[in-house]
């Protein structure tokens, strides 16, 4: 039993936690999913899935991006992305909606299965269907040889290395690392981006391993003591708008995975039809407010929040005195391009759900009624 414990201690690396562990790895796996990817200095990405299919990608109708769980949000925030970079109109699906509701698709469909497992049993059948109909199947993959990728015409995988936390954490970045990658060779192949906006994200997106230590350095403290003050909440909510909008969703399913506190995620201005009713002095409200094209928006969003007394928790960019001066608490993220700020955004809404989980004495690796991978219905 004493071995027992003392392997466990060691395969959590000196953290309490695997949760913990894999948000503080995410600076190694983000860099691990971009190494021999995107080279900054030669201005190139190399995808050999996509080369494989790029063909089919350029002639695309439109771009069905299927999944479930943290891998959907990853999904969500692709259709923003791909739809502004490579003007390629993006679906995206719930897999277990999709696969039942007898979806048109035609041979100028490509799909994106995009899943950590590889073995989510909705997602597969969903593929599996849309194949038999002609579609072009590319998975995004964590699990090397995994039966998603198996069935996949094309892919890349993420390379975030086993994850045992159940709550996804390091998956989900390198989702985005490599939905990024993919974003952008896409574009930069139908020409749809200019060559300082190509420049200008290539940078950020070399440099976000960087960030993200930043962050886990000068954050990971504060974070811990804005958990201790929300602890007891009965609810949450967690705003944000345009690229950050599947970062609140992805902040609210945290807490609730892991916390068992009622979280809703909306976009910000959706607030209005009906979330505000939830408002008074006890109820936090998350705001995901780094600075973006729409910024003044988000933060007359937090003025109406104040003036109905609820508490509000504001991840914004480094420099921004407004946003940070209307909030009660804030999480400070490096500021870069707002196409890339989603990835950063991320992080502290997970240190924030894993403190207040074992604030409230949770089985945080292993949350009551989750499985790590469904692969039954
Ligand atoms: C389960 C896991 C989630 C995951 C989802 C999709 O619900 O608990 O963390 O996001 O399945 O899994 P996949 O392996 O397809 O990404």
């Amino acid at each position: 039993q004493k071995l027992d414990i003392e392997l466990a201690a060691i395969e959590k690396g000196g953290f309490d936690h695997f949760m913990l562990k894999e948000i503080f790895e995410q600076p190694q796996t983000i860099f691990d999913s971009l190494r021999g990817r995107l080279d900054p200095v030669q201005q190139s990405i190399t995808l050999s899935g996509v080369d494989k299919i790029a063909d089919k990608l350029l002639a695309a109708n439109r771009i069905i991006i299927v999944a479930c769980g943290t891998s959907w949000h990853a999904g969500l925030l692709a259709e923003y992305v791909l739809e502004e970079l490579c003007r390629i109109n993006v679906e995206v699906e719930y897999a277990s909606e999709f696969r039942y509701r007898n979806p048109i698709i035609t041979d100028k469909d490509v799909i994106i299965a995009v899943s950590q497992s590889g073995e989510t049993a909705d997602t597969l059948v969903a593929i599996e269907n849309a194949k038999k109909q002609g579609a072009t199947i590319f998975g995004l993959v964590n699990v090397v040889g995994s039966s998603i990728a198996r069935m996949s015409d094309a892919g890349a995988y993420t390379h975030a290395g086993p994850e045992i936390g159940v709550a996804s954490t390091k998956a989900f970045t390198a989702q985005l690392a490599v939905l990024y990658l993919l974003a952008l060779k896409v574009a930069k192949l139908k020409g749809t981006i200019d060559t300082t906006l190509y420049h200008r994200l290539m940078t950020d997106l070399a440099k976000v391993p960087e960030y993200v230590q930043e962050i886990l350095d000068e954050q990971d403290a504060i974070i811990k003591e804005v958990a201790a003050k929300y602890s007891d909440a009965r609810d949450f909510l967690f705003l944000g708008r345009g690229y950050n909008f599947p970062i609140a969703l992805e902040g609210a399913l945290k807490l609730k995975e892991i916390s068992y506190i009622h979280a809703e995620g909306y976009p910000a201005a959706e607030m209005k039809h009906g979330p505000i009713a939830l408002v008074d002095d006890q109820l936090p409200v998350v705001f995901v407010a780094t600075k973006d094209s729409y910024h003044e928006k988000i933060v007359s969003n937090i003025q109406e929040i104040k003036a109905r007394k609820g508490k509000v928790i504001a991840v914004v960019s480094q420099g921004d005195n407004v946003a940070a001066g209307l909030a009660d608490d804030v999480m400070v993220v490096p500021l870069v391009h707002e196409v890339i700020a989603p990835i950063l955004s991320v992080i502290p809404l997970q240190l924030l759900s894993y403190y207040i989980g074992v604030n409230r004495g949770l089985d945080v690796d292993k949350p009551r009624n989750l499985a790590k991978s469904v692969t039954v219905e």
